[in-house]
């Protein structure tokens, strides 16, 4: 489905790349919608499919099927200067930086306006530099700059020629987890700011957590999960959404826990072991003393992480419970508008 007004969307996209008489098919059926001024993180494994989709995005690839749009515009369509018009609505970050080596940031940065032929350069370098909090730097050549620095200019290499669109190709991977923290919060500053789409592509969830607004799941060139992240966090269906979540969001068992855990309840003792996710403004505190309070049922709590997605509290709690009372304790958790599952059972 293609919506009317969206950013980006993909439109029944699949993309083949034949080899040697041998085709592999990196994507499949893949349709998706990116509202203007969402942050868009698309997560999956290597070779999913993500920097595919991506590079369609400008046309560095193009669908073998379906359609790709960028502001309604048909991008595998499009050649020449239709194709230029579109790139330059449309700038790239990337994991390796892709910086000139013999050009200073400041050089870097005037290079898309140079080659676009937008003048001056100056004023809008000088305004990019500043945004990007390099200004102490100007003059630096590549190699006399950390990572986060060169991402920096990356970035604003990206925003020369004022694009409505920003794709990241896991422009943080090779930072390490403080700097990644202010390029993220650089990324955000500069959606809200200018209302930029951006579209990234990431395998870690924390990265989504952090800024994307939307998000979608690739495994196998197919999307399998779609939708607002924190609805997402909340609601993982698919098995590979719940694996990466398992990182990011205390949904791992202790492992003391988890080599002892049975799918089958036991014949005698058991304790069921469930995992309780609250979003939004629901506490667990309460609600688990409440359990054992009103209806008299004792809890363990196992592990438990609370955390932001977006701008709401978000927590997962893995507790234990006698496994004759278990099914009464999910109830009156749903019930008070906790989400519940079942993880297995500990003899
Ligand atoms: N130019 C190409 N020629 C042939 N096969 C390709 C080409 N580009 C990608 N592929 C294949 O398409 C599939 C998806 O690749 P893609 O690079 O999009 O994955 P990815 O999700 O970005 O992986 P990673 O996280 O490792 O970067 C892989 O099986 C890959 O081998
Ligand atoms: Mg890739």
């Amino acid at each position: 489905m293609t919506e009317t007004g969206a950013a980006i969307s993909f439109d029944r996209v699949g993309k083949s790349f034949t080899k040697k008489g041998v085709a592999t098919l990196a994507l499949e059926d893949v349709s998706l919608s990116v509202a203007p001024g969402a942050i868009m993180g698309i997560i999956g494994r290597s070779g999913a499919g993500k920097s595919t989709l991506l590079r369609m995005v400008n046309g560095l690839e193009r669908p073998s099927t379906g359609r790709v749009l960028v502001g309604g515009r048909d991008v595998g369509a499009a050649r020449g200067a239709a194709l230029r018009e579109i790139r330059r609505d449309v700038g790239m970050i990337f994991q390796h930086f892709n910086l000139l080596a013999s050009r200073t940031v400041y050089e870097n940065i005037a290079l898309p306006l140079e080659i676009a032929g937008i003048a001056p350069i100056r004023p809008r370098v000088e305004e990019l530099i500043e945004r990007v909090g390099l200004s102490a730097h100007r003059d630096r050549y590549p190699a006399e700059l950390s990572g986060g620095q060169k991402q920096r200019v990356g970035i604003a290499r990206a925003l020369a020629t004022q694009p409505k669109v920003l794709l990241s190709d896991e422009a943080t991977s090779a930072l390490d987890p403080e700097t990644t923290r202010t390029v993220l919060a650089l990324l955000a500053e500069i959606n809200r700011d200018l209302g930029l789409t951006i579209l990234l592509i990431t395998h870690e969830m924390a990265v989504v957590r952090d800024i994307a607004t939307h998000m979608a799941v690739i495994d196998g060139g197919r999307i399998v999960e779609a939708g607002a992240t924190y609805d997402i966090f909340s609601r993982p269906t698919h098995p590979t959404t719940r694996s990466f979540l398992g990182g990011v969001t205390g949904l791992t068992l202790p492992a003391f826990i988890a080599g002892q855990l049975q799918a089958e309840r036991p014949e005698v003792e058991a304790q069921e072991v469930i995992r309780v996710t609250f979003a939004g403004n629901h506490a667990t505190d309460p609600m688990l003393s409440l359990l054992t309070s009103e209806l008299g049922i004792p809890v363990n709590i196992l592990a438990g992480a609370i955390e932001e997605v977006g701008p709401h509290p978000f927590g997962n709690l893995i507790i234990a419970v006698d496994a004759a009372q278990a099914e009464a304790a999910r109830a009156y958790l749903e019930r008070h508008g906790l989400l519940t599952e079942v993880l297995g059972y500990v003899g």
